[in-house]
C-alpha cells in the first residue's frame, strides 16, 4: 500500500498520545461493555469524572488543554458488569458557543474574541462555568466544577445537566479550587474563594457535609494573588502555599490576554506557607522556603513541632506553558515533569526545607485519602512519566517512606488519574483498587483499567467504542443516590 509523502512526515511529527487531545464526537449509552478479566464483586458504585473534550467551536480553536469544553463520563458497575455513559456538560460556556458558532467565554489560556457590538451588549466579559476540573460532592446534590466557583449540578444516571449549584451565602470571590478538603470529624469541607480588589483576599471557608451555606473561617489578604489550584490540610491547619507565580490584577482587567498569562514568574518572592488554625481562622504562623511550583497538593500531617507537605512539585511555572494544546500535540520536547516533594514547615522557626521523596515522577496524584488525608501515611499513586517528553504513560505507586515504587506500564497507553477504591473492610492502606481511563493508541480507544492497589497488577479492563479525550479528575461513589453520597466519598 501506498502512503502518501505528506502523510508520512505528519505521521512522523505526531506522537501517538495526541488523539487524547482531540475533539470527541459522539455522547453514548451503553448498558453493558466487554469486560476483560475479572471485576471484584464488591465493586458496586460509579466512577463519575469530568474533563475538556471540545477544542474548537465553529472556525476557532482553544489554545491550551485546560480550556476544552467539559465533557462527563461515567462507569458505572454491579454483578461484575459495567455500564457507561458519556455526555457534554450544557453549561452556559458551551451552550453559547454552541449558538454563537464560536469561543463565547475566556478560558484559562483563551481569550473570547468578542464584536463591537457584542461588547456594547456585555461590556463585563462573563466568566466561564466550563466545568472541565473536577466531580464533587456539595450538599446533597453531584457537580462539576471549574475554577470559577460556579459548580454545575447534574443527573448522576443520566449525566444530563441540571442547574447552577445554590450557594446560600454571600462570601465573596472570584476564583476557587476544584480540590476542597473533606473533614470526616468535624463533617464538612474547606476550601477557600479569591476576592479580587484592594487588596485581594483568600477567604477560607468551611460548608457543613449536608449544607449549600459557606462559612467564613478566614480572610487573608494579599497584596500579589498567587495561582494556587490546591491547598493542604492536616488535622488541625489548612495551608495556603503562595507560588511565585503571582496575578498582575490590573492586567487582568485591563491587559485582553488569557486569564493565566496575567500570571507572572518572580522568583525572588520564593514560596510561602500560610499555616491557618481550622477552628479558631487565626494564622498560626508563616513558613518560607525557595520557590518552587505545584498544582497539586498530595498530604500534609503534624509531627511534634514541624509540619509536613507532600506535593507533586515542579522547579518553575515552565509546565503551564509546556500544557498550550500545540507543544503537546506536536511532542514538542522537554514538557516538565513533577517530583514527589516533601516540605518540612517548622512551626517555631519558620523555615520550610524541601526534599525529594521517590525517583520516578507523578501527577494527578490519589491516595487512601478517607483513611490517610492529614495524618502519616505510605501510599501515593498517580499518572507518571516513563518515557522522556511523552505523556503520562505509566500509573505509579510510591512508598513514600522507602521511596520504593512500582508501576504499571503498557506501550502507547496514556493512562489518567488512578482513583483509588478501598476494599470493603480493608485493613492495610493500599488494599483497594485503582481505577484509571487510559488511552489506548495502538486501537485509538480508550479503556477503563482496574489494578489491584497492593500489586499494581491487572484485575480486569473494560474497552470503550471511542477515545475518551484525556480527563483531568473525578471520583468514584458507591452509590450514586445524594443522600448517601456524602457519607461515603472518598473511601
Ligand atoms: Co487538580
Amino acid at each position: 500500500m501506498q502512503t502518501r509523502p505528506e502523510t508520512q512526515s505528519t505521521a512522523q511529527i505526531t506522537p501517538p498520545y495526541a488523539i487524547g487531545l482531540t475533539t470527541a464526537t459522539e455522547e453514548t449509552t451503553i448498558a453493558a461493555l466487554p469486560v476483560e478479566g475479572r471485576i471484584p464483586d464488591w465493586l458496586t458504585g460509579s466512577l463519575i469524572r469530568t474533563g475538556p473534550a471540545k477544542f474548537e467551536v465553529g472556525g476557532e480553536s482553544y489554545r491550551h488543554w485546560f480550556d476544552g469544553l467539559a465533557m462527563l463520563t461515567r462507569f458505572s458497575f454491579s454483578d461484575g458488569r459495567v455500564s457507561y455513559v458519556n455526555r457534554f456538560l450544557a453549561s452556559d460556556s458551551f451552550q453559547e458557543a454552541m449558538a454563537k458558532g464560536k469561543i463565547s467565554r475566556g478560558e484559562f489560556g483563551t481569550t473570547a474574541r468578542n464584536s463591537f457590538w457584542e461588547r456594547l451588549r456585555d461590556p463585563i466579559p462573563r466568566p466561564t462555568d466550563n466545568a472541565n476540573v473536577n466531580i464533587l460532592p456539595l450538599g446533597d446534590r453531584l457537580v462539576s466544577t471549574t475554577e470559577v466557583p460556579q459548580p454545575i449540578v447534574f443527573n448522576p444516571d443520566t449525566l444530563e445537566t441540571l442547574d447552577k449549584f445554590p450557594f446560600d451565602d454571600h462570601i465573596l470571590g472570584q476564583m476557587t479550587t476544584v480540590h476542597p478538603h473533606f473533614d470526616f470529624d468535624r463533617q464538612c469541607l474547606f476550601n477557600y474563594l479569591t476576592a479580587f480588589g484592594a487588596p485581594t483576599k483568600y477567604n477560607i471557608y468551611r460548608m457543613g457535609f449536608r449544607s449549600s451555606r459557606r462559612e467564613l473561617v478566614a480572610s487573608i489578604p494579599t497584596k500579589e494573588p498567587a495561582y494556587m489550584h490546591t491547598f493542604a490540610m492536616s488535622d488541625r491547619y489548612i495551608i495556603l502555599t503562595e507560588f511565585p507565580l503571582r496575578l498582575n490584577l490590573l492586567g487582568l482587567a485591563m491587559s485582553g490576554k488569557p486569564f493565566i498569562e496575567n500570571y507572572h514568574w518572580k522568583t525572588d518572592r520564593g514560596t510561602r506557607f500560610t499555616i491557618v488554625d481550622k477552628d479558631s481562622g487565626e494564622v498560626v504562623k508563616t513558613c518560607e522556603s525557595e520557590p518552587f511550583f505545584s498544582f497539586h497538593h498530595i498530604n500534609a500531617f503534624e509531627q511534634g513541632d514541624e509540619l509536613l507537605i507532600d506535593l507533586a512539585g515542579y522547579t518553575d511555572d515552565k509546565v503551564v506553558r509546556d500544557l498550550y494544546l500545540n507543544p503537546l500535540r506536536t511532542g514538542q520536547a522537554g514538557r516538565a515533569t513533577a517530583a514527589v516533594k516533601r516540605y518540612r514547615l517548622s512551626l517555631n522557626k519558620g523555615d520550610a526545607t524541601g526534599e525529594t521523596l521517590a525517583n520516578e515522577t507523578l501527577e494527578l496524584p490519589r491516595t487512601h485519602y478517607r483513611q490517610i488525608n492529614g495524618k502519616p501515611y505510605q501510599f501515593i499513586y498517580g499518572a507518571g512519566n516513563r518515557i522522556l517528553d511523552n505523556f503520562n504513560d505509566q500509573i505509579v505507586k510510591i512508598n513514600v517512606n522507602t521511596g520504593e515504587s512500582v508501576c504499571w506500564f503498557e506501550e502507547n497507553c496514556y493512562p489518567g488519574e488512578p482513583v483509588f477504591v478501598s476494599a470493603p473492610n480493608y485493613s492495610a492502606e493500599d488494599e483497594g483498587i485503582l481505577l484509571s481511563v487510559v488511552l489506548n493508541a495502538n486501537c485509538q480507544k480508550s479503556f477503563l483499567l482496574i489494578l489491584d492497589a497492593r500489586s499494581m497488577t491487572e484485575l480486569a479492563r473494560t474497552e470503550v467504542p471511542h477515545v475518551i479525550p484525556f480527563q483531568f479528575h473525578g471520583q468514584y461513589f458507591p452509590a450514586i443516590e445524594p443522600a448517601i453520597v456524602l457519607s461515603q466519598v472518598h473511601r
